[in-house]
């Protein structure tokens, strides 16, 4: 039982993504499939899954496959338990016929397909079907309660956790993941590697967290070259296995380059003389020689820089009195207090469930509050980055994303806008793709595109790393420490946390804690208590 690919070619638009991937993927080994944002992993998943064609080529797959989708919306009317049986779509079609055919009135032929369903539902273990999913959510992290809402009634985060286990729903004999870690905190991304650890199918990992793949994978798929290349070892092992092939290769290349410019100097100085069969031999060594074409490398770093207005905001950004925020009866802000002074950068930590998307989005104004007073500062202006892109940016719309940008300020000329897309790797023809075939990473650096272009003083980000590869996430990070203005950003990513934040908001313990120092302090400083 393998997932296996043969001569598979795909090509968007003008561009060619990758070109005669043949490979197997085997039980008991853990790919990761790396590359950086918009290399086409999501892509060749879509294809593994035969939800995409490919331009040429073919797919063979065991027959329960279990698959990871990078978004939720398609299923926010839906309830959380039965989210997660759709996780086996034989089953969960079963179910829903089931259900209209005995609200119908009842005839012979009602009665046969019944009895078929019910075959139907027996072979797929259907009667264990509600406690096999409780058990999946509730060791993701998402408590009994929670099951028998709709997904939009429950946190982001949670949906995410509830798409995950859709997935492993079924003990599926293959499982295809499209970034599983990046709605999920350290606990539960602690729970998925062991889960993952101990799987014993096909796994294939679409990742650009470093420390998840160095714990989860056996081997990466690495999609670059136009092709895609399996090293053995885990992430960190094949970036160096990556760079010395590339650096052999490149000096092949240029011992043979000088050779085969001697031989043609030769060539050239007694082509026309009495040495023919000299000359011969060294046209045929030319030939020979013909260094290897490399294709070029798909990893390019974007070019981030937030600049303030000219007009700075006043010493104190936000003071936050006692404030408080419930979802239903639930109180996920209680009584807050918080003061926030012009060039703070305060990185926000803690679990998923603790409040940290909704207090950034109390701070933002995008959500009221219940109680207590959140007083702005003189001059604040505020740039948001959500945890979920469609709030801010309908992945449905035709719009292209040079008309996105362009709507982002008034007035802004043309020149601009193309000067930001070009920054942000939207050179050429690609500034004006649609956004809703942007990828999830493609998406994140358009949004960050737009915090650019216009020129605020007061950055409000709720895990922008998410999607992100690393090269954008490091040039997120120098431009985080390199501005002028005040950042508040929530992230699980350590590395990004402890070097663009100069205070720590710590939603770890009962109440959310500011320390005033930096991640590796706050760390030392509570292993001290
Ligand atoms: N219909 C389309 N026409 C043209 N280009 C498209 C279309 N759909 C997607 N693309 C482009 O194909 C490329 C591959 O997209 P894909 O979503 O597979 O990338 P990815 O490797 O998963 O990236 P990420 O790491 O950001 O998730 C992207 O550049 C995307 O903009
Ligand atoms: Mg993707």
């Amino acid at each position: 039982m393998t997932v296996s690919l043969k001569d598979i070619t795909k090509k968007m638009g003008p561009r060619l993504l990758f070109e005669d991937i043949t490979v197997t993927f085997n039980p008991e080994s853990r790919y990761g499939l790396t590359g950086p944002n918009g290399a086409g992993k999501s892509t060749l998943l879509k294809i593994v899954m035969g939800t995409e064609e490919a331009t040429s080529g073919t797919v063979s797959l065991p027959r329960r496959v279990g698959f990871l989708k990078q978004n939720t919306e398609q299923f926010h009317h839906q309830k959380v338990l039965d989210v997660v049986i759709m996780g086996n779509e034989r089953l969960s079609k079963a179910f829903v016929e089931r259900e209209e055919l005995y609200s119908a009135e009842m005839t012979d032929e009602v009665g046969i397909r019944l009895g078929e369903l019910e075959e139907i539902v027996h072979e797929e273990n259907g009667y264990n079907a509600e406690s096999d999913a409780e058990e999946l959510l509730v060791g993701m992290g998402i408590p009994l309660e929670l099951h028998q809402k709709k997904m939009h009634e429950i946190p982001t985060d949670r949906q995410f956790r509830a798409l995950l286990c859709q997935a492993l729903f079924g003990n599926p004999d293959a499982l295809l993941l499209d970034e599983p870690t990046n709605h999920l905190d350290l606990e539960s991304i602690g729970w998925l590697e062991k889960f993952l650890h101990d799987y014993k199918g096909v796994l294939v990992v679409v990742s650009h967290d470093r420390h998840f793949l160095n714990a989860v994978t056996t081997h990466i798929a690495d999609i670059d070259y136009e092709t895609l290349i399996i090293y053995s070892g885990n992430y960190d092992q094949m970036l160096l296995a990556k760079t010395a092939v590339r650096e052999r290769t490149e000096l092949e290349n240029k011992s043979k380059e000088k050779k085969v410019s001697q031989l043609k100097e030769f060539v050239a100085k007694f082509g026309a003389g009495t040495r023919a069969s000299q000359v011969q031999s060294r046209l045929r060594e030319i030939d020979r020689l013909e260094p290897q074409e490399l294709k070029k490398s798909n990893i390019q770093r974007p070019y981030i820089r937030f600049y303030p207005p000219e007009k700075p905001s006043g010493q104190i950004i936000f003071k936050a009195s006692s404030i408080s925020k419930a979802y239903g009866a639930k109180e996920v802000i209680h009584h807050l207090s918080l003061e926030v002074s012009k060039g703070d950068r305060i990185g926000i930590i803690g679990n998923n469930g603790k409040g940290k998307s909704t207090l950034l989005k109390l701070l933002a104004g995008v959500l009221p509050l219940d109680a207590g007073t959140l007083e702005l500062g003189h001059q604040v202006q505020i740039g948001y980055f959500p945890q979920n892109h469609a709030d801010i940016l309908d992945k449905k719309s035709r719009m292209t994303a040079f008309d996105w940008l362009k709507k982002r300020r008034e007035g802004v000329y043309d020149q601009e806008i193309r000067s930001i897309l070009g920054k942000m790797l939207f050179g050429g023809d690609d500034a004006f793709k649609p956004i809703s075939h942007l990828s999830g990473g493609e998406t994140a650096r358009l949004i960050i595109g737009g915090m650019m272009l216009c020129n605020y003083n007061v950055l409000i980000l709720d895990e922008p790393n998410n999607h992100l590869d690393l090269e954008a996430v490091s040039a997120l990070s120098w431009a985080l420490q390199d501005f002028k203005g005040t950042v508040l950003f929530a992230s699980h990513d350590r590395d990004l946390v402890g070097n663009a934040a100069t205070k720590i908001l710590s939603f770890e313990a009962d109440r959310p804690h500011l320390f005033d120092g930096k991640l590796d302090d706050y760390f030392a400083s509570k292993k001290k208590c």
